[in-house]
């Protein structure tokens, strides 16, 4: 009973949230990042919200580099990523280590 009064609020959160880029990149973070970032927090908290606009620049250079090393992240920085970079910086910003803001469901 009471994980079902969890998730109610946390689904509750989640469509409360006024940017619809924030939850995609949310979900998207949750299953390209935090095999390797841990969750949502810890992941955003990599960076303050500055911090974030600098890595998603030019294209998201900066993260795209940072990532050519590791055998398992570069198929995705080299592919589907560069779709899903909005939402991601979307998420990662409004959450970044300055925010003040905490993401309601990991
Ligand atoms: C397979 C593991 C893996 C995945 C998946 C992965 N990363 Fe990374 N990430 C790394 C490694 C390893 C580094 C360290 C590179 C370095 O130190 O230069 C790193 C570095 C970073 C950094 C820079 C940290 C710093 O202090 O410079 C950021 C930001 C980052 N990753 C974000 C992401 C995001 C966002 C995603 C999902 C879109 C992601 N990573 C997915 C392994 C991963």
């Amino acid at each position: 009973m009471k994980k079902l009064l969890f998730l109610g609020a946390c689904a509750a959160v989640l469509a409360m949230s006024a940017n619809a880029g924030v939850d995609k990149g949310q979900k998207l973070y949750l299953k390209a990042c935090k095999s390797c970032h841990g969750n949502g927090v810890k992941g955003a908290a990599m960076n303050t919200q500055a911090g974030w606009d600098k890595a998603f620049a030019n294209g998201a250079k900066t993260l795209i580099d940072k990532h050519q090393k590791d055998p398992k992240a570069a198929p995705y920085f080299n592919g589907a990523f560069k779709g899903h970079a909005g939402d991601l910086h979307d998420f990662l910003k409004e959450y970044g280590s300055d925010s003040g803001n905490v993401p309601a469901c990991g």
